[in-house]
């Protein structure tokens, strides 16, 4: 806990003093903000809580960790090269997810002819699908800058405020993650997504305890979650425009991967963009790993052409079998079978029965083989289906029971 800072002699500094301190800034760095704004007399409240970021953020190397290196990490892009090289920065050169874009196309065009902020965005699906790409193009399309923070890294309300007041008019705010952010925090979230506000409450006692609302500028949230049913509904509701991805067809993967090629300036033969894709299973981050993988291959064996042969020994000893199906989900397929009889099993005994974890079975692997069709979700718990049998080549006995 920081001491209590001595009594004020400018009232306007005073209150500002407050207000950082319930947005969790520390004595430390108030004294550095101090020296910097409270010499500026002509600034009011409401002018210095969103310039203070900026100190602390010129002060940064000087004072080591904290509030100010989180905010800070709002502005860190992604930091794999690779995936950063190959996102594609317009609609236009995104591939697939026709209707979200086309939707997306007309709404960013109303909004910019209304000269106003898009609506608060909210995208959901498995990993890998194009939601953090999708948050960098509409910032881009709207022409405003992306800040990019996740939500477990926002601990308190002061590190959203903190990140809110660095906003400017048309800037897009990516939350990632957000079903993971604090209860407390969402409660900041509310009034600045509903009202481009910011309610912050200084005073230690009822008889002192007041409210400094901070305007914020006209700003778009746009919020990512692999689960869309663990985020509160109060949240969801606040989202104008809610959108699921989904796992990209062969056509738009074919793209894709021809595109990595292009832009990694990579000879890839047709048949070989096809069997690359085949093995995706609907995800572009996968294609993309894949391709990777699969341009080693080349390089070595193939003076660097990615030709059907190549690809599919490269496919092959990366154990990605022909659907796109890899080592865990084989293990969590065969755990199914062989160790509960085709199941029900539940989704903990699972888990620890193949030794992976269940939040990652349940967020990245069950919803391909769902989409597939290789497993059921039943009350009872997860049921292999005839067809997981029969793609790993085992007799399929139909319980009895069932
Ligand atoms: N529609 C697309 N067209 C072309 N490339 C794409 C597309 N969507 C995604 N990609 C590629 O896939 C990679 C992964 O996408 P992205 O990081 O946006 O996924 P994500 O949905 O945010 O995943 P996560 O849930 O893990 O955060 C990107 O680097 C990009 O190169
Ligand atoms: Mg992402």
């Amino acid at each position: 806990m920081d001491a209590t800072p001595a009594k004020e002699e400018n009232p306007v500094w005073a209150e500002t003093q407050e207000a950082l301190l319930s947005l969790g800034y520390r004595a430390n760095q108030l004294t550095s903000i101090k020296k910097e704004l409270e010499p500026q007399t002509e600034l009011t409240v409401q002018q210095m809580i969103p310039t203070s970021p900026f100190v602390c953020w010129q002060n940064r190397r000087k004072e080591g960790n904290g509030l100010e290196e989180r905010t800070l990490d709002a502005n860190v892009q992604d930091a794999d090269s690779f995936e950063s090289t190959l996102r594609p920065a317009s609609l236009d050169a995104y591939i697939g997810q026709n209707e979200l874009k086309e939707n997306l196309r007309v709404f960013i065009h109303a909004a910019k002819a209304r000269s106003e902020a898009l609506d608060h965005v909210l995208l959901y699906g498995p990993p890998g699908l194009g939601k953090t790409t999708l948050a960098y193009i509409l910032a881009n399309e709207m022409n405003g800058n992306l800040k990019t923070a996740s939500g477990p890294s926002i601990e308190k309300s002061g590190d959203l405020a903190a990140i809110l007041s660095t906003l400017e008019a048309g800037d897009v705010l990516f939350i990632d993650e957000i079903h993971r952010l604090p209860k407390q925090v969402e409660e900041v979230l509310y009034p600045a997504m509903e009202d481009y506000c910011l309610d912050i409450v200084v005073g230690k006692d009822s008889a002192t305890t007041h409210s400094i609302r901070l305007d914020l500028p006209p700003f778009t949230l746009v919020g990512a979650t692999t689960r869309a049913g663990d985020l509160s509904a109060p949240l969801r509701d606040r989202f104008g425009i809610v959108s699921q991805l989904e796992y990209y067809g062969l056509e738009d993967l074919e793209k894709i991967v021809a595109r990595t090629g292009r832009v990694m300036q990579t000879e890839i033969e047709e048949d070989a963009v096809r069997e690359v894709a085949l093995r995706s299973r609907g995800t572009p981050r996968i294609a993309n790993r894949l391709f990777r993988r699969v341009r080693d291959f080349a390089q070595v064996y193939n003076e660097g052409v990615i030709s059907l042969d190549v690809a599919k020994d490269a496919l092959d000893r990366l154990k990605v079998d022909e659907l796109g199906l890899d080592s865990v989900d084989h293990k969590y397929l065969k755990g199914i079978i062989e160790r509960f009889k085709g199941g029900p099993v539940g989704l903990e005994a699972l888990a620890s029965s193949i030794g992976e974890e269940a939040s990652t079975i349940e967020d990245v692997y069950e919803p391909y083989l769902l989409q597939i069709g290789f497993i059921n979700r039943t009350p009872r718990g997860r049921l292999a289906t005839a067809k997981a049998y029969e793609h790993l080549h085992i007799a399929y006995q139909q319980d009895l029971f069932e």
